[in-house]
C-alpha cells in the first residue's frame, strides 16, 4: 500500500535547535542514505571537530543541491503511518514567499522553543507567522531540556506562558513535547529521565496530525479558464473549459457562477481524447456544456448550487508578504490574481504591519514595504469569489501584480461588506470639486432643441452595433442635433494609453469612459459609444461614474447581463437600421429630442 505523504514545516528562534531534531529525526527513523551518519561522524572527528545533528542536513543539502536548486531545503523520513516532507525554514523570506504563493504548502508546523532560554520574541512571532499562513496544526518542542535538568517547572511554565500567547492569536497547538534533540531523548521515545512526562513522543505527536481533507471531498471549486465556441456545421455547442481546483460533479448538477450568479445547469462532461464522461472530480482539467445557455466570462468560479459556495466581495481583508521592490501604496493599480480571476485593486488600508526581516512590529504605516508582512484591506475594482484558506487553498491564495512583476501574495482573511467604494468616494470628490463654464447646460438645451444623452451600444454582434450606432449618430446629426460617436479603439489607444496594462483594459476602459461621458454631456451633446465584454458590475461602475447623469443601453447580441435589463434589446436577427431608428424612437419617447414631424 502507498503510504500517504504529509508536508510539515519545522520553525523556532535561532540555534533552538530545529536543525538538530530534523537530523535525529532523520537518523532515528533510519531514513539517511546508507553510510551517511557515519561519514558525517568521521569527517568531524577528521577535523577535530565535536559532531552535531544538524551537519547531516547540510551534507543532504550539499548533495541535493547539485542536480536542482531547493528554495526550502526538504528532508523527507517516513513512519509507519506516512511520508513526512520537512521545511526547515532557514530564510524567513525564501520560506515566507514560498508559504504565500503556495510554491510550498504546509499542512501542520512543529515550533522549538529551548527550555533554557526560554520564550524569545521570534518564538512568538513564529507562531504569528504560523496563525498567518492559516497553518492550524501545531505542536511545540521544548526542547534542550538536557541543559536544565530535564525540569517539569521549567517545561510546565513555558508550556503555560506559551499556550496563553497561542491562544491570543488564535493558534491551539495539539501537544507540547519536552525533548532534547541532541540526546535523542523525547524524539521517537522516551528513556527515564522524564517520567513525569505522560504524553506522545515527537514522532508519535506527528502521526497524530490530520491529513488535510482531500481536494476531491470539498465542495466543487471550476474557475474557468476559456469558453470555446464551436460554430462549424449547425455545432452550437459552447465548451467551459479549466482545472477542477476541488469536489467534483456530474452531468445534471445544477450550478452558479460567481461573482456574476448566473445559473445552469451541467448538459455534458466534455473530456479531450477520453471516453464520454458523466462526472469529473479535481485535479481534473477538463470542459463542461451548459443546458441553458448563458454568457460567462473567464475567470468566473463555477460552484454547486447545492454546496457551500465561495465569498463574493470587493473589500477585501488580507494577509499578504510584500516583495516588490517599490512599496505597495495607496491611489495606485495593482493587479490581483485569484485563482483564473484578474482583477484591479487597490489599497485601502494598511492595519498592521511585521518586518519579516526583523520579525519585528512595525509601527502604524500607510504602505507596505519590501519584506513587509501586512495584515491590509484591498479593493478590487469589480467583486471577487473567493474562499478561506482554511476551507479551499487554490480559491484563497493570490498575487498582486506590480507592473508585469508578482510583487506580493497572500491569503484572502474575510470578506467586508462594501460600504462605500473608492469609485464612489471619487467621483463624490469630483463632483464637489467641478468647475462649471459661464454658459449653463440649460442655457445649451435650449439652443441645441435637445437635452443630451449617454448612449451605450453593447453586445456580441460587433458589426451591427456599429452599424447602427452609426446611423443613429447620421440621422440625429441629419435632423440638427449635436451628437458624437466615439469609437472604441479611441478610447483604448487614445486618452494617456500608456497607462492601460495587459490586464487593465476593461476596467481602465470603463474609468475613461464614464469620465469622458460626464464631460462631453456636460457639453449638452449626445454621446453615443459601443463596449462589448461588459457585465452587470461594468453598468454598475458607468453609473456611478456618470453621476449626475445617466444613460441608455441597447444591447446587440446575446444577452451578457445577469439581472441588469437594457432599456433596448436586439438579437442578431434585426438589421441595423431598425435598431437605430427604435433607438431614435426611443430618445423621443424619453424627451430627450422633440419628437419628428413629418410635413
Ligand atoms: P538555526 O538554523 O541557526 O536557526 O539553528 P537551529 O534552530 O537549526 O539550531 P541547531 O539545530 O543548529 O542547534 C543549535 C545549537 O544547539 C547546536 O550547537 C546544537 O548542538 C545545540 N542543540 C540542539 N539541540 C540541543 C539539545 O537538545 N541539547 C543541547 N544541549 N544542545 C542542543
Ligand atoms: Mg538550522
Amino acid at each position: 500500500m502507498k503510504l500517504e505523504q504529509m508536508k510539515i514545516v519545522i520553525v523556532g528562534h535561532v540555534d533552538h535547535g530545529k536543525s538538530t531534531v530534523i537530523g535525529r529525526l532523520l537518523s532515528d527513523t533510519g531514513s539517511l542514505p546508507e553510510g551517511k551518519l557515519q561519514e558525517v561522524k568521521d569527517r568531524c572527528a577528521k577535523n577535530a571537530k565535536p559532531f552535531e545533528y544538524a551537519f547531516l542536513l547540510d551534507a543532504l543539502k550539499d548533495e541535493q543541491s547539485q542536480g536542482i536548486t531547493i528554495d526550502s531545503a526538504r528532508c523527507f523520513f517516513k513512519t509507519q503511518k506516512r511520508h513526512y516532507i520537512v521545511f526547515d525554514a532557514p530564510g524567513h523570506i525564501e520560506f515566507l514567499k514560498n508559504m504565500v504563493t503556495g510554491a510550498a504548502h504546509a499542512e501542520a508546523a512543529l515550533l522549538v522553543i529551548d527550555a533554557n532560554e526560554g520564550i524569545q520574541e521570534n518564538s512568538k512571532r513564529h507562531g504569528y507567522l504560523l496563525s498567518f499562513l492559516g497553518i492550524k496544526q501545531v505542536s511545540v518542542l521544548v526542547n534542550k531540556m538536557d541543559l536544565v535538568n530535564y525540569d517539569k517547572q521549567v517545561f510546565e511554565s513555558i508550556k503555560k506562558e506559551y499556550t496563553e500567547f497561542l491562544n491570543h492569536i488564535n493558534v491551539r497547538p495539539d501537544a507540547f513535547v519536552p525533548i532534547s534533540a541532541m540526546e535523542g531523548e523525547g524524539i521517537i521515545n522516551f528513556s527515564e529521565k522524564m517520567k513525569w512526562y505522560k504524553g506522545k513522543s515527537t514522532l508519535d505527536q506527528l502521526d497524530t496530525f490530520e491529513k488535510e481533507k482531500q481536494v476531491d471531498d470539498k465542495p466543487f471549486r471550476f474557475p474557468v479558464q476559456d469558453i470555446y465556441k464551436f460554430t462549424e456545421e449547425g455545432d452550437d455547442r459552447r465548451i467551459i473549459a479549466g482545472t477542477i481546483e476541488s469536489g467534483s460533479i456530474s452531468k445534471g448538477d445544477d450550478v452558479v457562477f460567481l461573482p456574476s450568479k448566473k445559473e445552469s445547469t451541467i448538459k455534458s462532461v466534455e473530456s479531450f481524447n477520453t471516453q464520454t464522461k458523466t462526472s469529473a472530480s479535481a485535479p481534473e482539467a477538463i470542459g463542461f456544456t451548459l443546458k441553458e445557455q448563458i454568457y460567462i466570462n473567464p475567470g468566473e468560479i463555477m460552484v454547486k448550487k447545492n454546496e457551500a459556495v465561495p465569498h463574493v466581495s470587493s473589500r477585501i481583508k488580507v494577509n499578504i508578504f510584500w516583495m516588490g521592490r517599490a512599496p505597495l501604496i495607496k491611489n495606485k493599480a495593482y493587479k490581483l490574481k485569484i485563482a483564473t480571476q484578474r482583477m484591479g485593486v487597490k489599497l485601502v488600508d494598511v492595519l498592521n504591519v511585521i518586518d519579516a526581516l526583523e520579525l519585528k512590529t512595525v509601527a502604524k504605516k500607510e504602505q507596505v514595504d519590501r519584506y513587509d508582512v501586512a495584515e491590509i484591506i484591498l479593493e478590487t475594482s469589480k467583486p471577487i469569489a473567493f474562499d478561506l484558506i482554511d476551507q479551499i487553498a487554490g480559491t484563497s491564495r493570490f498575487v498582486l501584480v506590480d507592473n508585469y512583476e508578482i510583487a506580493g501574495g497572500g491569503i484572502v482573511v474575510e470578506g467586508l461588506s462594501d460600504a462605500h467604494t473608492l469609485l464612489e468616494e471619487h467621483v463624490i470628490k469630483r463632483e464637489q470639486v467641478w468647475e462649471k463654464g459661464g454658459v449653463g447646460l440649460d442655457e445649451k438645451i435650449v439652443r441645441n432643441k435637445h437635452k443630451p444623452k449617454f448612449i451605450v451600444f453593447c453586445g456580441e454582434e460587433i458589426d451591427q452595433k456599429i452599424q447602427a450606432a452609426r446611423l443613429l449618430e447620421r440621422r440625429l446629426f441629419e435632423n440638427k442635433h449635436q451628437v458624437y460617436y466615439l469609437g472604441l479603439s479611441n478610447v483604448l489607444y487614445g486618452l494617456d494609453s500608456d497607462r492601460i496594462s495587459e490586464f487593465e483594459d476593461m476596467d481602465e476602459h470603463i474609468r475613461r469612459l464614464g469620465e469622458l461621458a460626464r464631460i462631453v454631456t456636460d457639453s449638452g451633446q449626445i454621446f453615443i459609444t459601443i463596449l462589448s465584454a461588459i457585465d452587470d458590475y461594468d453598468i454598475e461602475k458607468l453609473k456611478i461614474l456618470t453621476v449626475p447623469n445617466d444613460f441608455i443601453t441597447v444591447l446587440v447580441g446575446e444577452n451578457i447581463f445577469n439581472t441588469f435589463v437594457p432599456d433596448l434589446s436586439f438579437d442578431g436577427n434585426n438589421n441595423a437600421q431598425s435598431i437605430a431608428n427604435s433607438v431614435y424612437d426611443l430618445l423621443e419617447q424619453k424627451e430627450i429630442i422633440a419628437i419628428e414631424y413629418n410635413i
